[in-house]
């Protein structure tokens, strides 16, 4: 079981909400200015899902930015540098690094985007990286950023999904005598910080807070499943058991669980709904 992000980056309701936030943030830049921009950072890039949308959002007379890609896995970048290098050859650097411990130039880029990864930080490391990126920025440059793990992500309705997996999960483990780690630490992904925190966190570092919005998508169970495959999210829903052994668990889980609490989409598929928060905000 490989446990990594790839197989999810690519479900179809993952590019699809991620598509709708990109082309969203494009609107609001051009609404308040027609600069192209040189240089794009992007961080936490894993299999590069953020770049490629940039990319093919970017406006047909536009040229193509330099890129600088950061992830801690080498991996993930090795992934990054193939999916784009038929798109911009020469114009990509792969930086494998923590990206509150990147080094930055200050003043040297246009637009940073942090897709999916910001929850992954505590309150202060989130305040170094807003710090760097604020400083790596031009007068009038923009920070973009979303995530679907802050507290108002998971509707009312869909509670029930998630404590019928993990409960469903839970008996499996114990069935099969999985020992767990009793003082494993939850990761800080699991904390759900609320909407309020994101705002406030842009505009304590010095940025003009342009656009927030809260995006739906469906997620079905072939999405659920391979979410629930990947190393760091089953990690925020088991924490303390071995990763492969929750991964697997969670996902034999994912068929009962949406078949009771989801609903049904006009073609008569279960989904469970999801909350995207996206952010633009402007280097003052
Ligand atoms: C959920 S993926 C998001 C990938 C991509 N940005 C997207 O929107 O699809 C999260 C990525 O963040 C990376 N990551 C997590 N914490 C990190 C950190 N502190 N510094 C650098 N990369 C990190 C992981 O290696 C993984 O590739």
């Amino acid at each position: 079981m490989s446990l990594t992000f790839e197989p999810f980056a690519n479900a179809v309701e993952y590019i699809n909400v991620n598509a709708q936030i990109v082309s969203r943030w494009f609107e609001t830049m051009r609404q308040r200015s027609e600069r192209q921009f040189e240089r794009l950072l992007d961080l936490a890039s894993g299999a590069g899902t953020m770049v490629q949308l940039m990319l093919d959002s970017l406006p047909k007379d536009w040229h193509k930015p330099l890129i600088t890609c950061v992830d801690r896995s080498i991996d993930a970048l090795e992934i990054t540098r193939q999916r784009l290098m038929p798109k911009i050859t020469e114009k990509i650097e792969c930086l494998c690094s923590n990206v509150e411990q990147l080094n930055v130039t200050k003043h040297s880029t246009d637009v940073v985007t942090f897709g999916n990864g910001i929850h992954y930080l505590d309150p202060e490391k989130q305040n170094q990286v807003l710090c760097r990126v604020r400083d790596s920025l031009k007068p009038g440059g923009w920070f973009l950023f979303n995530t679907a793990f802050y507290r108002e992500a998971r509707p009312e309705w869909t509670l029930p999904f998630y404590q019928k997996k993990v409960r469903l999960a839970l008996k499996k483990l114990r069935e099969k005598s999985v020992p767990r780690e009793k003082d494993e630490r939850r990761p800080t992904a699991a904390d759900f910080l609320p909407r309020e925190h994101y705002e406030k966190l842009v505009t304590d570092n010095g940025f003009e807070l342009s656009d927030v919005v809260e995006v739906e998508a469906q997620l079905g169970q072939k999405a659920w499943e391979m979410i629930s495959g990947y190393s760091q999210y089953a990690a925020g829903a088991l924490h303390g058991f071995p990763i492969d052994e929750a991964a697997t668990a969670l996902q034999e889980a994912i068929a009962p669980a949406i078949e009771e609490h989801g609903r049904t989409d006009k073609n008569g598929n279960r989904y469970i709904s999801r909350n995207w928060l996206a952010v633009a905000a402007r280097a003052e």
